[in-house]
């Protein structure tokens, strides 16, 4: 028997195209005027073959409308080359993160020598705005499609054109920061040379579609970010002690070895923050620190001489990973999964006086900013990712054992929370909208004067429907149904004047 969520693991089919909402109660704010873009995987069984992990359906772009005080909804499937050729065999067409195509001696060869054959382009993990004309999705590789935002219609395959696109560089976040002042999207690749592997940390800037190299951070092991962490002159990548080597990557066709348990957990390499000044590319230094692993980056600012790195961190580690197979999400008593809290990492930049080095030992000091289990994290970005902030919102659970059943807002200065919860239902990635999106008005109003936006899997009525939050008192602002159930997606953004 499965258990009451489970129907958010269960494939959703059906498109839906610009369906008006009905608004079950409350209203939709006035100044509400654009488009929650969303993606996920929304299949994951196909004719011949299931998929095992929750990061490795096929996607499905959902996209809410916001004008007038009305709502649409769009949810189309994101026709890449994976869904289009696992359609029509019914079985898994590329290495995803945990399942992998089953594939004879001749074709894990041919695999083996033409790496391009190995990687998906299923963007199901992020959308990211390039520029007026350039929509694509994301996953933890750079091959991503490009959609238009109007429609939720795929466009088709898209590649950066540089000369980053490489075989050797086919790891990356599917979690690009935008830096406001500077208008330019940072992110990394993972660079895979035996002998020299490196972090290529690259920019884009002001709509380019080009990549520009920032700098390089060489390292001896790569390690499986999820994300990175920006500040206003410095970008931060936690070097948690789950890694791999690109040997094992080359040869992971050769032996199916699914991507993610390439990688070994290697408790005693510690975490290694590596720090890279924005402005040159040069490393600023390495800070050690014991074990830990986070999926998100919560946020990095800059304070006096140290930096702090905001993380969401699991207490379990990297056993996470593992909660998150299907069949164990599915299970009556699954979806248990590990607490993960808001801790801060002090960083004692020193003016920069490190010159490249490493810190061992006590000089990172661990704070633990909040008590709920926090995932999904979000805040006012475009007034808060170069400075300070208050208010953070994400996905949590009531208590230890269940999955994220709530929603929590977190206030830093009065070291105080506040909750969203409803039995049987089981909320998203509340997604921060300021009052001031659209707008010239970027700094203007308080932090918090927006609202959250989350799709909530209503298991009572076998449906989601959409919550809207006023992001400042956490109470529900509007509740609008939606035609069906809808599995539980990943990351969304909200972009202003899209409709
Ligand atoms: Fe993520």
């Amino acid at each position: 028997m499965a258990n009451e969520f489970a129907i958010g693991f269960d494939n959703l089919e059906q498109e839906t195209i610009d369906q008006e909402l009905h608004v079950d109660s409350g209203h939709l704010p006035p100044w509400l005027r654009g488009s929650l873009i969303r993606t996920g995987p929304t299949l994951f069984r196909l004719a011949q073959q299931s998929y095992q992990h929750w990061f490795d359906g096929l996607a499905m772009l959902q996209k809410f409308a916001f004008d007038d005080g009305k709502a649409r909804y769009t949810g189309r499937f994101l026709r890449s080359p994976d869904y289009v050729k696992s359609s029509r065999t019914g079985l898994v067409s590329s290495d995803e993160f945990v399942s992998v195509p089953s594939r004879g001696p001749l074709e894990r060869l041919f695999t083996l020598v033409d790496p391009e054959r190995q990687f998906g382009r299923n963007g199901m993990v992020n959308v990211l705005k390039l520029n007026d004309s350039c929509y694509i999705a994301m996953t933890e590789n750079p091959l991503a499609v490009q959609f238009n935002p109007a429609d939720a219609a795929t466009v088709g395959a898209f590649d950066y054109p540089d000369d980053l696109h490489s075989v050797l560089n086919m790891i990356t976040t599917a979690h690009p920061r935008y830096d406001v002042a500077r208008k330019s999207i940072y992110n990394f690749v993972s660079r895979l040379i035996p002998l020299r592997p490196r972090y290529v940390v690259y920019r884009l800037d002001n709509g380019s579609t080009r990549r520009t190299v920032v700098g390089e951070i060489e390292t001896d092991a790569l390690a499986y970010m999820h994300s990175f962490g920006m500040s206003e002159n410095y970008i931060v990548l936690a070097e948690f002690p789950l890694v791999t080597h690109p040997t094992s990557l080359f040869f992971m066709p050769l032996f199916g070895t699914p991507y993610i348990k390439s990688y070994t957990w290697k408790a005693q390499r510690g975490t290694r923050f590596r720090v890279m000044d924005k402005r040159d590319g040069k490393l600023v230094g390495t800070w050690e620190h014991d074990a830990l692993f986070a999926f998100h980056h919560v946020h990095a600012q800059e304070v006096g001489d140290e930096l702090f790195v905001d993380l969401s961190v699991y207490e379990g580690g990297p056993a996470v990973i593992d909660q998150f197979y299907l069949a164990r999400l599915r299970a009556a008593g699954g979806g248990e999964i590990s607490y993960s809290g808001l801790r801060r990492y002090r960083l004692p930049l020193r003016g920069g006086s490190l010159r490249g080095g490493s810190l061992r030992g006590d000089s990172v000091r661990e704070e633990r900013l909040a008590e709920p289990m926090l995932e999904m994290p979000q805040f006012n970005y475009r007034r808060c990712s170069n400075g300070s902030y208050r208010y953070i919102y994400g996905v949590s659970f009531t208590a230890p054992g269940k999955f994220v059943d709530q929603l929590v807002k977190i206030d830093l200065q009065k070291n105080e929370n506040r909750f969203w919860h409803e039995d049987g239902c089981y909320p998203g990635e509340p997604v921060f909208v300021p009052r001031t999106a659209g707008t010239a008005a970027g700094d203007a109003g308080a932090e918090d004067d927006g609202v959250n936006i989350s799709v909530v899997l209503d298991t009572r009525r076998r449906r989601s429907f959409l919550l809207l939050l006023d992001a400042s008192t956490f109470e529900e602002m509007a509740r609008l149904d939606l035609p069906h159930a809808i599995p539980f997606m990943l990351h969304g953004q909200f972009y202003a004047g899209v409709l």
